[in-house]
C-alpha cells in the first residue's frame, strides 16, 4: 500500500471547492503514454492550472498499472522541475468494480470514479457506498454517476442518453457519501457525438448540435447547492484536426463534438471537472498523419511523436485558458 500523499499528489476536495467558488472547471485529461503525460503536465504548469490525470481501466491494461503509477509520481517531480508546483490528482476513470477501485487506491491513486450508472438504482447506491467507505478511510475522493451517457464507456456501450433525474440526486449523494457526481445532460463519449441530422447549420454553414440540457443542470444545482458536478464526454472535436486527419488518408466522417461556448457556460456553474480524452486523440493522430504523409522517409518515433506532443500541449493550453478557465488558478 502506498499513499498518494507520499507521492506528492492531492485528492480533489480542495480544488473542487475553489473551482465552484471561482466559476471555473478543472481539466481531467486521460493519459496512456509518456508523450500525453508530458503534454498535460507542461501545458498545465505553463498555464498554472490544477489538473486531474485520468487513467481508465483500458489505460491500465495498455500501459501496465505499476508503470502508470510511477509515471504519475514522475509527473509531480517533472512539474517541480518545470518551475511551478500545481495540484495534481491521479484519478481512476470509469472504475467498474470495488476491487478495481481498491487496487488503484493501494497503488497511490488520490481519487476514483465508481461508475454504477448502468446498474439499477439501488445497486448503483450499494456499490458506490462500498467504494466510498473504503476510499474515505484513505482520504481518497470518490466520483459517482447518475444517468447514462450515449457512446462508449470502456466496456459499457449505450445507444441513447438517459438524462440524470434531478429528483434522485439528493438521495444518491446522501446515501452514498460521494464527493462528486457525474451527470448526463447531453454530452457523450467519443468523437462521434452527434449525427449531422441532429444538427442545424449556423450562418457560417457550420453544423451546430442541440444544446446541452442546462435546464436539468439548474434543477440538479437547486437540489444539491454547491455540490461538485462532473461532465464526461466533453470533447469538442476540433474540426481542423478532423480535416487534417482526412486530408492525410484518414476516414473520420461526421465527427461532431460539444461546442466550446457550452463548456464555458457549464464551467461557470457547479460543474467543476470536465473530462476530455477524444480531442487529445484527434490532435495526436492529425500531427502523426501529417508527418507520415509529408515526410515519408522519417522513421524515428521521436520525429512524429514529438510533433504530436507539441500539438497536444497547444490543445491543453487552449482548454485551460479559453474553455475551462482553470489557467492561473493553481
Ligand atoms: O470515457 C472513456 C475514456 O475516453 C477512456 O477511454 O477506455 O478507451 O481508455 P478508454
Ligand atoms: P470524450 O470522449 O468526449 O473526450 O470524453 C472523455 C471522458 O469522458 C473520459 O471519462
Ligand atoms: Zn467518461
Amino acid at each position: 500500500m502506498v499513499s498518494y500523499k507520499e507521492l506528492g499528489l492531492v485528492n480533489s476536495r480542495e480544488i473542487f471547492k475553489k473551482a465552484i467558488e471561482g466559476g471555473y472547471a478543472i481539466p481531467a485529461f486521460n493519459f496512456n503514454n509518456m508523450e500525453q503525460l508530458q503534454a498535460i503536465i507542461s501545458a498545465c504548469v505553463e498555464t498554472k492550472s490544477p489538473v486531474i490525470l485520468q487513467v481508465s481501466s483500458g489505460a491500465r491494461k495498455y500501459a501496465n498499472q505499476t508503470l502508470l503509477r510511477y509515471m504519475a509520481q514522475g509527473a509531480v517531480e517533472y512539474a517541480k522541475e518545470l518551475g511551478y508546483e500545481i495540484p495534481i490528482v491521479l484519478h481512476l476513470d470509469h472504475g467498474d468494480s470495488f476491487e478495481l477501485c481498491k487496487s488503484c487506491i493501494e497503488y497511490g491513486f488520490s481519487s476514483v470514479m465508481i461508475d454504477g450508472s448502468h446498474l439499477p438504482y439501488e445497486e448503483n447506491i450499494a456499490l458506490t457506498k462500498q467504494v466510498v467507505e473504503y476510499a474515505h478511510q484513505h482520504d481518497v475522493t470518490v466520483e459517482g454517476e447518475l444517468g447514462v451517457l450515449a457512446g462508449i464507456e470502456d466496456d459499457v456501450q449505450a445507444e441513447h442518453h438517459t438524462y440524470t433525474e434531478p429528483d434522485e440526486v439528493v438521495d444518491f449523494v446522501t446515501r452514498t457519501g460521494v464527493d462528486s457526481l457525474a451527470i448526463s445532460i447531453g454530452t457523450s463519449h467519443g468523437a462521434f457525438k452527434f449525427t449531422p441530422e441532429q444538427c442545424t447549420r449556423n450562418e457560417n454553414g457550420v453544423l451546430v448540435p442541440p444544446p446541452l440540457r442546462f435546464d436539468i443542470l439548474k434543477e440538479i444545482e437547486k437540489r444539491i447547492p454547491g455540490f461538485p458536478i462532473v461532465l464526461h464526454g466533453s470533447s469538442s472535436v476540433p474540426q481542423q484536426y478532423v480535416k487534417t486527419i482526412n486530408q492525410y488518408g484518414g476516414k473520420l466522417n461526421d465527427s461532431i463534438g460539444i461546442p466550446e461556448e457550452q463548456l464555458r457556460e457549464a464551467a461557470k456553474s457547479a460543474v467543476c471537472k470536465i473530462n476530455i480524452d477524444s480531442d487529445g486523440r484527434l490532435a495526436m493522430t492529425a500531427a502523426i498523419r501529417e508527418v507520415f504523409a509529408t515526410k515519408p522517409a522519417e522513421f524515428d518515433p521521436r520525429k512524429y511523436l514529438g510533433p504530436a506532443r507539441d500539438e497536444l500541449k497547444k490543445l491543453y493550453m487552449h482548454k485551460t485558458e479559453s474553455v475551462l478557465g482553470s489557467a492561473g488558478k493553481a
